[in-house]
């Protein structure tokens, strides 16, 4: 009778560890949204919960955090303050007039002002490693990119100048989507 409750014993520690290993142990993959197809519901959007969107976006679709620690890439929380410096730099080659349009161009056309330091290796900072955040790689649409603007104006302790889209606007799909680039 002792050895069968020591074998039950046993057992139901055993059942226990390996039922423990599988639902902490081993990390769980969940599958990336498809670009484009994320659906974001903006019947009852507020600007609180459309910031934290841009900071969901942030950390998780886009992977904006793994560069922007301040080593691979600056770090965002000053970014609306330096806008003005920037558009000002005689290395300034783009169009923007505002803070938003700043950091929009920023994501859209990266090397249009390329952060001194942080080019990419050898172009003199000409170059900039970011990728285009409506492209193949991250795929953000429009909602998406309004909600990741909403997110680093509220960061960068400025003022926070983006339009919540109106719920029905339909998000455009990437400008390069991955369609595109199969029919060359
Ligand atoms: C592969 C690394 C990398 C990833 C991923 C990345 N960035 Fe960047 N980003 C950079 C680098 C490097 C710069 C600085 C060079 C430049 O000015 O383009 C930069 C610049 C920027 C700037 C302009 C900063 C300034 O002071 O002008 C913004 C805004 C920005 N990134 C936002 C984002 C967002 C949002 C994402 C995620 C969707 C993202 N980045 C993903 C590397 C990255």
């Amino acid at each position: 009778m002792i050895n069968f409750l020591k074998v039950s014993v046993f057992s139901l520690l055993m059942v226990g560890a390996f039922w423990g290993f599988s639902n902490f142990g081993i990390p769980q993959i969940k599958p990336a949204d498809p670009p484009g197809e994320a659906k974001i519901d903006l019947s009852n959007m507020t600007m609180e919960k459309f910031i934290a969107l841009g900071a969901d976006l942030f950390e998780n679709k886009g992977d904006c955090a793994l560069c922007h620690t301040g080593r691979r890439a600056p770090k965002l929380n000053k970014v609306a303050a330096n806008a003005d410096k920037a558009m000002k730099d005689p290395a300034y080659k783009g169009t923007a007039k505002t803070v938003e349009e700043y950091l929009r161009e920023s994501m859209l056309k990266p090397s249009l002002y390329v952060v001194p330091g942080f080019g990419k290796k050898g172009t003199n900072d000409t170059e900039s490693p970011m990728p285009d955040i409506m492209g193949a790689k991250v795929g953000f649409n429009e909602i998406e990119v309004l909600a990741a603007i909403a997110y680093i104006q509220d960061l960068s302790g400025s003022e926070i100048t983006v339009q919540i889209p109106k719920p029905g606007a339909a998000p455009k799909a990437p400008e390069a989507s991955k369609a595109g680039d199969c029919k060359k």
